[in-house]
């Protein structure tokens, strides 16, 4: 039996002995920066399987009574792997931000050490998942083990759609613990697109006040206040998670059109009057057009208050897909515009994969995204040309086209990669497998894009980051992993929930483990045990029949 810990890590070994953690084992956080992380555990464990530690600073003496210790020390942890890419907070993987740690288990405790609190804090996190595993009658037995881990590379992301449906800041906090508890330390909010507005930019009220109103279709609109933004900063930095912010532009700006109608340059496809139908509505080729001195007085406000609201994000992601319609060139200019205006603010830009079309330095990031033999399997399929109208059709494909070109060319200027393939890690694909819950059935026939071929939990661990785009061979490319959920079928939080869990926890595996290409069972033996954390959460998981049925079974409530 491997030990039931996602990502896997590096060095896991078992050894003698054993220990009973249960309520009242005290947690020794030695060194004050260890304070926060002792107590974050304590309350994420308490939320996992209901054991009660409490937090101490003074260290227990020798021969005395079982505990968990935390420290700050670098000892053992030389022969890790080091980790490749980029940290989304700008920080150094082998300084500040070294995640290096270990833990050791026997009859004395456990002891958890690495080379910052970050370190700490994701061997914390392994611990949790052994615990969840062990969970009996209120206690868990962890047999003795040492295990040390790095993780392989730095940017660990999920972007979230919070644009075709409003999701609450509870929401938004719950997918946070989700991604910590899988060791990602990077959220991406999609704020803006088509159907909706949802960060505040004081200078420009009627973003908000006009184009938050609405969502996709008739779901609520809704947009994050200045307060609630920081509140959202300040609880993933809790847990290590960095917020990096999306403006997506020049495209997929009708939300932006129709706050502020000036702008100029939206253009309704379809027949039927946009105004009675509701933002987005119709397809429409809305993109910022970069010849207006408007424009970037709009970018320019727009820069100013996202950045000032993550202050803890080094990157600012600028979008830059699916400009339809728009000549490339104008594209390329907007897109190198955007990224000087980011990069005079102290920031550096990120942005899907047609950025690369554009001339960009070697510290911009791009966000792969298309997979070419899926992408033309999509746009080939009779749901793809049956959801898109006929006068659309050919901007559409004429655009996709051109996507096998772009990985080349970021790696020709020198940009690395955040791995994103459609058909690994869009969680937002419908469910293959059957749920061994009947009443899940309807929700996996209803969410989940109706354009993509459905996927397995297996799919989304049996591959590897580097094999994944075409002219990538090393690590080095590599900037970090990063799934996506869209959100055109996502109606609720469950919907969206159902979607995330337990798929994060393979896009962790991906990101953090040095794997190759998992092996299904093995992963699926490790995975199996977590779910009573998930159940205990109130998560709304895909109860997926390629898991053991003892696990997908609902728990008996009480
Ligand atoms: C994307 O899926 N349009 C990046």
């Amino acid at each position: 039996m491997p030990l039931p810990v996602i990502p896997r890590p590096a060095v896991m070994e078992l050894a003698d002995g054993s220990v009973i953690v249960a309520d009242g084992m005290p947690v020794v956080a030695l060194g004050p920066i260890l304070g926060p992380v002792a107590q974050r555990f304590a309350a994420d464990l308490r939320a996992d399987t209901g054991i009660e530690l409490p937090v101490v600073t003074e260290g227990i003496a020798p021969g005395g009574p079982p505990a968990i210790t935390l420290a700050i020390s670098e000892g053992g942890l030389a022969g890790l792997a080091p980790t490749s890419g980029v940290r989304a907070d700008g920080r150094s993987v082998t300084e500040d931000a070294d995640e290096r740690h270990a833990l050791e288990i026997d009859a004395d405790g456990v002891r958890v050490w690495g080379a910052t609190a970050e370190a700490v804090f994701r061997g914390t996190t392994t611990l949790r998942q052994l615990l969840v595993a062990q969970l009996e009658g209120g206690r868990a037995e962890l047999r003795g083990a040492r295990i040390a881990d790095s993780p392989r590379f730095a940017w660990r992301g999920l972007s979230l759609d919070v644009a075709r449906t409003f999701h609450s800041p509870e929401t938004v906090r719950r997918v946070i613990d989700m991604c910590s508890l899988y060791k990602l330390n990077v959220l991406h909010l999609h704020l803006t697109d088509d159907q909706g507005w949802r960060v505040e930019v004081p200078s420009r009220p009627l973003l908000t006040e006009v184009g938050a109103r609405g969502a996709l279709g008739d779901r609520p609109g809704g947009f994050y206040r200045l307060h609630e933004i920081a509140a959202l900063v300040a609880y993933a930095a809790e847990r290590f998670v960095t917020v990096v912010p999306e403006i997506d532009m020049p495209g997929h700006a009708s939300a932006a059109f129709h706050a502020y109608p000036e702008l100029g340059g939206l253009t309704p496809m379809g027949s039927g009057p946009l105004e009675a139908e509701g933002i987005g509505s119709l397809p429409a080729i809305s993109n910022l057009d970069p010849g207006r001195p408007e424009v970037w007085a709009f970018v320019e406000d727009v820069l100013d208050a996202v950045i000032s609201q993550f202050p803890a994000s080094a990157y600012v992601h600028i979008g830059g897909d699916e400009a339809f319609g728009m000549p490339d060139t104008a594209h390329a200019t907007f897109v190198e515009k955007v990224i000087e205006l980011v990069r005079a603010r102290g920031r550096l830009a990120v942005g899907w994969q047609e950025i690369a079309r554009a001339a960009i330095d070697g510290d911009v990031l791009v966000q792969y995204w298309m997979d070419p033999a899926e992408t033309e399997s999509i746009t080939g399929s009779e749901a793809f040309q049956s959801a898109v109208p006929a006068e659309f059709l050919p901007i559409l494909l004429e655009a996709l086209a051109k996507s096998t070109e772009d990985v080349p060319r970021a790696l020709e200027q020198g940009a690395k990669l955040l791995i994103s393939p459609t058909n690994r890690v869009y969680l937002d694909r419908p469910h293959a497998a059957p749920s061994a819950d009947p009443a899940q059935e309807e929700r996996r026939r209803r969410v989940g894009l109706p354009v993509y071929p459905p996927a397995s939990l297996r799919q989304g661990v049996e591959w590897d980051p580097i094999d994944a785009a075409l002219g990538v061979d090393s690590d080095e490319q590599v900037a970090g992993v990063e799934a996506a959920a869209w959100g055109e079928t996502v109606t609720d939080r469950d919907d969206l929930e159902f979607l995330l869990m337990p798929r994060l926890a393979g896009v962790g595996e991906k990101a953090w483990a040095i794997s190759g290409a998992t092996d299904w069972d093995e992963f699926a033996l490790r995975l199996a045990p977590h779910a009573t954390a998930w159940d205990r959460r109130g998560w709304e998981w895909f109860r997926s029949q390629e898991l053991p049925a003892a696990v997908t079974a609902r728990p008996v409530s009480g």
